[in-house]
């Protein structure tokens, strides 16, 4: 009995030693002061020791136990302070070290040049509305004379939602919606997001259009040429060129296709340009007769000219772009230029 006693008080000193950490502690306590150590396990046994060596074995037991419980105590206390020690020393900050810099974010090059484009038009005293992705069928088509069957239909490849909902394939309803709901005079330009089932590399499946259109008493075709030269000349060089091509479109009548000399070769002809010196950038015209009977206005006392113009191309031309993609994979190598 006596040999296991100093047995076990040699083993829980060696242990002891060989504490360093708080998670250490608490196992510890278990295997020698716990309720079910050995060493209890020793005390019990005292019982079944001869009466002459129960005072003296009884005695041994209970002042290893006060020494082993001081010990611990003690040890617990020095792992504590040393922890809490080396825990306030990393807490707080060195105030030597330089500081980490915050990358700024920037702007998506189609939401700067849409911008852009905004303040153009706005500086020449355009409105600005916003209309709805999910357009009805009648904004779409109807309301700008494009009927069920009309084959200019097919000039939209549309994402449809049931029969009669789909996503707009153009700006151009936001004039009849507009138009609706207020009296000429009225100049407004109309930016969002357009939907055509369409990918390629100049074409992607949503991109960005800014509507445009003027209406009041005596508008000609010329007015329509001085706004697009003013925009034109903002938006690339003062001597950029332009010219209008014939074209058709079921809203507008006369309709144009507007072109400017190319903005890469100066007009000589590239890869760009297709060797023909322009670019087309836009498509405009007169308001037809039958728009302005939709949405109520009398054609015999007012005029108007509307055009549409695509951000994506805008911002290709401008910067040299040449895949429509790279605006929408989230590469910020490419983001990051502009
Ligand atoms: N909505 C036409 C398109 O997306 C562009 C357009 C052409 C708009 C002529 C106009 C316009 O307002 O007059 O292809």
């Amino acid at each position: 009995m006596e040999e296991e006693l100093l047995r076990l008080q040699k083993e829980a000193e060696q242990d002891l030693a060989s504490l360093t950490e708080i998670k250490e502690l608490e196992p510890f306590r278990v295997k020698y002061l716990g309720r079910k150590s050995e060493f209890t396990g020793l005390m019990r046994l005292l019982g079944g020791v001869s009466k002459e060596d129960r005072p003296r074995l009884g005695k041994l037991a209970n002042e290893i136990k006060a020494e082993l419980e001081n010990r611990f105590s003690v040890r617990k206390t020095d792992i504590e302070n040393q922890l809490s020690a080396s825990g306030a020393e990393s807490t707080s900050p060195d105030l030597t070290l330089p500081g980490r810099t915050i990358p700024f974010g920037k702007l998506h090059p189609v939401t700067q040049i849409m911008e852009e484009i905004c303040s153009i038009f706005e500086g020449m005293g355009f409105g600005v509305a916003e209309g709805p992705d999910v357009e009805t069928d009648f904004y779409n088509f109807e309301a700008l004379n494009i009927p069920k069957h009309h084959p200019a239909r097919d000039m939209h490849d549309t994402f449809y939602v049931n029969d009669s909902l789909l996503l707009r394939t153009h700006t151009s309803p936001m004039q009849a919606r507009i138009m609706e709901n207020q009296d000429p005079p009225l100049r407004m330009i109309a930016p969002g997001k357009v939907y055509r089932r369409d990918s390629d590399i100049t074409h992607t499946p949503m991109f960005h259009q800014v509507e445009g259109f003027l209406v009041d008493k005596k508008v000609s075709f010329a007015d329509l040429r001085g706004v697009l030269g003013a925009f034109i000349s903002k938006m690339f060089d003062d001597d950029t060129a332009i010219r209008a091509r014939p074209s058709y479109f079921p809203f507008t009548e006369p309709s144009a296709e507007i072109d400017i000399g190319c903005v890469i070769c100066r007009g000589k002809g590239c890869r760009v340009c297709k060797h023909t010196g322009w670019l087309e950038i836009l498509g405009a015209g007169m308001i037809d007769p039958e728009v302005f009977r939709q949405v109520g206005y009398d054609p015999e006392k007012y005029s108007g000219f509307a055009f549409g113009l695509g951000v994506e191309r805008i911002a290709m031309l401008k910067y040299g772009i040449n895949d429509i993609r790279l605006y929408y994979e989230n590469d910020l190598r490419f983001l990051s230029q502009f």
